[in-house]
């Protein structure tokens, strides 16, 4: 059994999580402060969003510098002293890395860009002519160097510029990132769009469909499953360290086949985590149970920083609902992922204009929008459905989040007493995670009927129902209740189970 096969990971989105010098922004010593909040939670592992020196166009997914600590969110001491009270806490800390791309403002692109002779201007993707790829938030992907008259590539921001994978030192000066960040005492690694590094030069258009580009050639290239495994293998070969990465896909097949020993240790599944409704979550759990039964593991999560929060998103503001999502996702079998703030039933925060938008994709939806006609009203609406602002807004701490200073983000009104209702029940449900019927056994009787649920792990059986209310028949004999969102009745004979109920018995 691996470390992290019996971890539960708790999601930091660094700028909102804790302000432990009064600006207003999230910081190592806020993080350092609320290590003893997590550990009463239960979780075993922490994910860091970047830290990294950043001119944060995307919020630190644009780094500038691989070796430090951005000064917003502290310094390298500040970072150490919160890894170790994490450990002390028997907490791990994995950091994210971005290696796909950096910030226009990193040394190595801006000798890139000094001439077409500098020895660095290979390690980007330049051309004279774009080709039709777009960019992952929208508009073109290639950006106009008018000191060097070439086309870089970006495939996000245009102040995010895409590292030329295809170049043997590209490689080798992300190994040393890699260690450099092992060194220090982190525990892995978030492999943030890790599918869609460059290796080929090879730039056939992408088609369009419905009037949409479907991303074909510009990730998943060939050599990707082979570069995926060099990762894996070089980090593996450091100690025991965990890796997940982010597959940017609707594939299953193209998700799991990054997976396992020949890949990362486990990547995300976004058909199951970020999907618009909660209506096809119970059939892709299914499809992931028979495409991992061969002991591999999935990822298990309902939110990110990248999307709208789950109680918004998939629990319509219920409270049950958001409880049955987080029974399913903390007893399923998988490495379980939680969003910071679903633990206590944190909502959506929408920007209500433009004044207030902080996320750049935000901000292009309604660039774009304007270019394409619309007025500023539309162009609003349109940006506040893409906003990733969402979920960005800072933790509800009954303390506040800031001492002193506005928060960098709008925030949300706090509801402490769903927090409270909401914390108890999944601290309950991770300290069931943490038994080994939950974190060494598979499934047995994983039976799916409709929108009902039920699977035995161990000596446990979970019931969750997406649907109506519904009598199912008591094929197992005598349980005993051991966790559930709302009353169940159950006889030897039947167990009735309400709509949206979530529950767990002791067989
Ligand atoms: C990942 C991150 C997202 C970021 C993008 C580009 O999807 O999760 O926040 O904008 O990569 O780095
Ligand atoms: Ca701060």
């Amino acid at each position: 059994m691996k470390w992290w096969q019996e971890t539960v990971f708790y999601e930091i989105y660094m700028p909102s999580f804790k302000d432990g010098n009064g600006d207003g922004i999230g910081d190592f010593k806020g993080l350092l402060e609320k290590v003893p909040y997590l550990a009463e939670l239960g979780v075993g592992g922490i994910w860091l969003t970047p830290f990294y020196p950043s001119p944060k166009v995307d919020n630190g997914y644009d780094v500038s510098d691989y070796y430090a600590v951005d000064p917003d969110y502290g310094t390298m001491a500040d970072l150490e002293a919160f890894v170790e009270e994490a450990h002390r806490h028997g907490i791990r800390v994995i950091a994210d890395m971005v290696v796909n791309h950096v910030s226009t403002e990193h040394a190595w692109f801006k000798a890139a860009r000094s001439s077409r002779d500098n020895p660095k201007r290979d390690w980007f993707v330049w051309r004279d002519t774009p080709n039709n790829w777009e960019s992952f938030f929208g508009g073109s992907a290639w950006k106009w160097d008018d000191v060097t008259k070439q086309y870089y590539y970006h495939s996000f921001a245009e102040e995010q510029v895409d590292l030329n994978w295809h170049h043997p030192a590209v490689e080798r000066e992300i190994w040393k990132v890699f260690d450099f960040w092992l060194d220090k005492g982190l525990d892995g690694f978030r492999l943030d769009v890790i599918n869609n590094l460059t290796l080929t030069r090879d730039f056939t258009d992408n088609p369009t469909e419905n009037g949409e580009q479907r991303h074909l050639f510009d990730k998943d290239q060939p050599g990707m499953q082979k570069m995926m495994a060099k990762i894996g293998a070089r980090i593996r070969t450091r100690g025991d360290y965990f890796t997940v990465g982010e597959i940017s896909s609707d594939k299953l097949a193209e998700i799991e086949k990054y997976a396992g020993l020949d890949g990362l240790d486990v990547t995300f599944n976004f058909n199951f985590g970020s999907v618009a409704s909660r209506d096809g979550i119970v059939a892709e759990l299914a499809r992931m149970q028979q495409v991992y039964a061969d002991g591999r593991m999935p990822t298990l999560f309902v939110g990110s920083h990248d999307m709208s929060r789950s109680w918004n998103r998939l629990a319509d503001g219920r409270e049950d609902v958001a409880q049955l999502l987080a029974t399913l996702m903390l007893t399923a079998y998988g490495v379980p992922f939680v969003y910071f703030g679903e633990e206590i039933g944190m909502a959506d925060f929408v920007p209500e204009s433009m004044r207030e938008m902080r996320d750049v994709q935000g901000v292009y939806a309604y660039e774009q929008a304007l270019q394409m006609g619309k007025s500023e009203q539309e162009a609003l609406v349109l940006a506040q459905e893409k906003t990733r602002d969402k979920a960005r807004a800072p933790m509800n701490w009954p303390e506040g989040f800031s001492q002193k200073a506005n928060a960098w983000i709008g925030e949300v009104t706090p509801d402490f007493d769903r927090g409270q209702r909401m914390f108890a029940f999944y601290q309950a449900l991770i300290k069931l995670r943490k038994t080994a019927d939950f974190c060494e056994s598979g499934y047995r009787d994983f039976e799916v009927d409709g929108e009902f649920l039920t699977y035995v792990r161990g000596e446990h059986l979970v019931c969750l129902n997406f649907g109506k209310a519904r009598e199912v028949p008591n094929k197992w004999g005598n349980l005993t209740l051991v966790l559930a969102n709302m009353e169940v009745a159950v006889s030897e004979e039947i167990i009735a189970v309400p709509a949206f109920a979530a529950v767990i018995f002791k067989i």
